[in-house]
């Protein structure tokens, strides 16, 4: 039965045939984990807010935002990916649960509190599941920027202003990589409006504060725990690659090397002035990043499940504070795993149209649309956390009927406890029947 209203903190929200978010999503939103004391994404965000004195910070803006906030207003086109059902979790067709702290840009500069702002929230986005996948997680956001008047009215350029605050920045001996030129004609353009020197210089304003956050974060866990932290080993690398967001231009992103790979941490660009303008502050010019607040955390305390950000287990909580030095977690027993498969076929088109379609040619696909998070979901709908990942292990079509089957092996394991046989037979019992009621699909 569907529900025509739901009612969130007070906030009573009309529900339509596009929505998808389940109460289990609804039910994480007033844990706002990026403000529990003593909470490791609390120092997190606090050890980078330190990084950025003068900042207005907002910790407490409401996830359920519009379709406009979250995507028109940072130019995403009308066909983007993000905006699917499949992606994002919506309430009703102009409604959705943020999937980006982005979401709060054209809204905080339009209000020209401050320079520079954070913005740290939780977001919402649909997923794979996997020890570093949650469908809910934190982004902080940031942004600096500057008004030209100022500059005018002190008898300098632009530029000239915003190197001085880069020479402000603290320095750093940490090898960085950045080979690529700051613009690129076609795919990171110069924006209409902005000088060759002005873009240089927010870009360096952009890259030094950014470095200096991750020298700070690396430093802060190292100098504590010096035997402990497993970033201790290897001197710390970090290299800007180019990238493409809707609302910035150019674009970075920064990756760190961990363990043997790059690991990106955060993207980052000069704003589209097109939103500053459309924010009536046409005369400001800045950048903008916005950083996962889980990746860093699981870095910094080599936390290794992003489900246990979310335990209330003593055995968790009890070894961060916000008063002592970073320590590297020690992980409480892991309790035994259990794999389970399921295969089933896809629906098929004929029968997804009630047996009407004629029969298809032979070897043609009549799948019916599916996708692999709504499998996800039903996944965590009836496991909750006791699910640590969900992965396709095969898939094929049949020569002659032309149907697809898929086969995924769910790994069941408990955080906190040993899941007995008849639980989590239970439970797997219950993921197939949903797979089948709500996806329509034929075990086998
Ligand atoms: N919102 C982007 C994301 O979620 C990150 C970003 C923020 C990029 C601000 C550029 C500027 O991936």
């Amino acid at each position: 039965p569907s529900q025509k209203e739901i009612t969130v903190e007070g906030k009573t929200y009309k529900t339509d045939s596009w929505m998808n978010t389940p109460s289990s999503i609804l039910d994480a939103i007033p844990r706002r984990l990026h403000t529990q004391p003593d909470h490791p994404l609390t120092i997190t965000r606090q050890l980078i807010e330190s990084r950025f004195p003068g900042y207005k910070t907002h910790n407490n803006l409401f996830p359920i935002v519009t379709t406009q906030q979250n995507f028109d207003s940072l130019g995403f086109p009308p066909d983007h990916v993000g905006r699917s059902r499949t992606d994002t979790y919506y309430v009703n067709k102009d409604t959705v649960l943020r999937t980006h702290t982005s979401a709060h840009q054209a809204d905080t500069f339009r209000k020209n509190e401050a320079d520079a702002y954070l913005i740290s929230a939780d977001v919402y986005r649909r997923d794979a599941i996997d020890r570093s996948h949650y469908p809910v997680f934190h982004q902080m956001e940031g942004a600096r920027t500057w008004d030209r008047r100022a500059a005018e009215k002190q008898g300098k350029t632009l530029a000239q202003i915003i190197w001085e605050d880069v020479a402000k920045i603290p320095k750093h001996d940490v090898k960085v990589e950045d080979p690529n030129p700051t613009i690129h004609p076609e795919r990171n353009p110069l924006q209409e409006g902005h000088s060759a020197d002005e873009t240089e210089a927010i870009a360096a304003h952009l890259k030094r504060s950014l470095e200096d956050v991750v020298v700070a974060i690396f430093n802060a866990a190292k100098t504590a725990s010096d035997a402990g932290f497993a970033a201790a080993d290897e001197p710390l690398k970090v290299r800007w690659v180019e990238a493409y967001f809707p609302f910035t231009s150019p674009s970075w992103e920064l990756e760190v090397f961990w363990q043997g790979d790059w690991l990106e941490v955060l993207g980052s660009g000069i704003v589209q002035q097109s939103i500053l303008n459309h924010a009536s502050v046409p005369n400001r010019v800045g950048w903008a990043f916005g950083i996962g607040l889980e990746r860093i955390a699981m870095l910094l305390y080599s936390i290794p499940d992003i489900r246990l950000f979310w335990s209330n287990d003593k055995r968790f909580l009890s070894q961060f504070s916000a008063s002592s030095p970073i320590k590297r977690f020690v992980p409480f027993s892991k309790y035994p795993a259990c794999f389970k498969d399921v295969s089933f076929w896809l629906r098929t088109l004929s029968s997804a149209a009630g047996g009407a379609s004629p029969t298809p040619a032979p070897g043609a696909s009549t799948t019916a649309s599916f996708h692999e998070n709504d499998v996800m979901e039903i996944a965590r709908e009836v496991c909750g956390d006791v699910v640590e990942d969900v992965r396709l292990t095969d898939e094929f079509v049949h020569p002659k009927t032309g149907r697809r089957s898929m086969c995924y092996r769910v790994n069941y394991r408990h955080l906190e406890r040993t899941l007995t046989n008849e639980e989590t037979n239970d439970l797997h019992e219950k993921f197939r029947q949903q797979l089948v009621d709500k996806l329509g699909v034929e075990l086998r």
